[in-house]
């Protein structure tokens, strides 16, 4: 899809063309009740970890390469083996039927035929084996370390019988972080959508996710489960939410087969810093033993090369999914992706690369000088 292309999206009297994804965040909040959009859009405490994801791309300044000589961009390259046709999936995003009703089957849909992958959460609003069948799309699934163990260890089995092909488990959430919109708001998953692919047990009391977790995740599980994980379904397990050299260290130490630079989207620990800030930390121990993805703030297809030029094998983007979804289902998640994918194609001819492995950190001027002094002159 070319930008001129880019349809435009009626939203009451008002028609204007969806050219970035703040353009979809913009209209997803027309189209959403006030509290189901604080829920997606909200993150813990103050919200400052929220707004230093994106803030953190900001910072940064891109080297243009003249006469770059680049015909086409091929944005595709492989991950755990499997081709992806861009570097970015849908990251794992609760309750997909906040958005539309079609659900985890509309952007899994929409992301099979973009050859991109979708995580899908433990709480998702369709069944895992549902989400498998509906789309071609690589599949992934998070899991949450339950008290249970049981449940976790059930859900990773069933992955791999649907053919998931990767498992990853998310480390940042021992309790739902402190998220005072939804507190203020009192709010509550609608009573239609419910996690469907939790028993009876797992899911009492899921509508009202800050309480539910404290009763539901283990606070003392420990990277052992990353073998049991792996054991039970004979499928790759990635640490999700690492975000310190010594937990990258551990990660690998417990024998993941990628790790998730991650944050939770600001929605765990605030003050934790932006997932860009420590991405070149955690790459850094992690010695190429196993790629590194990121999440958190991506917003454009030059935050995509950015976090590549920083090691990022790959990056996922949560909330602009569900945003597209509200705007227009699986049509807009594929608009969504679409534009990210040919964002980054743009910037990667315009900083001279052909593809994606050749990105490195020379594409970036560095944060401090050196700059001319000006003031000798
Ligand atoms: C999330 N995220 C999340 N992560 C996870 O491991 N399991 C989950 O069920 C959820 N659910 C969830 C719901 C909502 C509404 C949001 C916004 C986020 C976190 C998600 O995977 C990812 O880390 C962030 O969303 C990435 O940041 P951006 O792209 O939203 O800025």
């Amino acid at each position: 899809m070319t930008i001129a292309s880019v349809p435009r999206h009626r939203s009451g009297s008002d028609v204007s063309p969806l050219l970035t994804l703040a353009d979809f965040a913009q209209h997803a909040r027309g189209e959403l009740p006030s509290d189901v959009w604080d829920f997606i859009a909200g993150g813990a405490g103050r919200e400052r970890t929220l707004v230093a994801n994106e803030a953190a791309f900001e910072t940064v300044r891109l080297r243009p390469r003249a006469l770059p000589g680049v015909e086409e961009a091929d944005t595709s390259v492989r991950v755990l083996g499997t081709r992806w046709d861009a570097p970015v999936g849908i990251a794992p995003v609760a309750y997909h039927e906040l958005a539309h009703p079609d659900g985890e089957l509309a952007t899994a849909r929409a992301a099979g035929s973009l050859g991109l992958p979708l995580v899908v959460s433990t709480f998702a609003s369709r069944r895992l084996e549902e989400v498998a069948a509906a789309a071609a799309a690589p599949l992934w699934l998070q899991l949450y370390c339950f008290r249970d163990e049981a449940t976790t260890l059930d859900l990773a089995r069933r992955a791999a019988a649907s053919g998931y092909q990767a498992l990853v488990l998310t480390t940042d959430t021992p309790f739902t972080g402190r998220r005072l919109r939804d507190l203020r708001n009192g709010f509550r998953i609608p009573d239609h959508i419910t996690p469907a692919n939790l028993g009876a047990t797992a899911a009492v009391g899921a509508a009202a996710p800050g309480a539910h977790s404290r009763l539901l995740f283990d606070r003392c599980a420990d990277w052992s489960t990353v073998a049991r994980l792996r054991a039970e379904s004979g499928l790759p397990v990635l640490a999700k939410g690492v975000l310190t050299a010594c937990d990258a260290e551990a990660a690998v130490d417990a024998g993941v087969a990628g790790i998730v630079v991650s944050n939770h989207g600001g929605r765990q620990l605030d003050g934790a810093p932006a997932t860009l800030e420590v991405l070149p930390e955690v790459v850094a121990a992690v010695r190429g033993r196993c790629p590194v993805l990121l999440d958190g703030g991506i917003r454009t297809g030059a935050d995509i090369l950015v976090a590549l030029a920083l090691g990022a094998r790959a990056v996922f983007v949560g909330r602009p999914a569900l945003y597209a979804l509200a705007v227009d289902g699986e049509s807009g998640v594929h608009r969504m992706l679409a534009l990210l994918t040919e964002e980054l194609a743009e910037t990667m001819v315009l900083t001279g690369h052909a593809t994606p492995d050749t990105v490195g950190p020379d594409v970036l001027l560095p944060p401090r000088g050196p700059y001319p002094d000006w003031s000798q002159g």
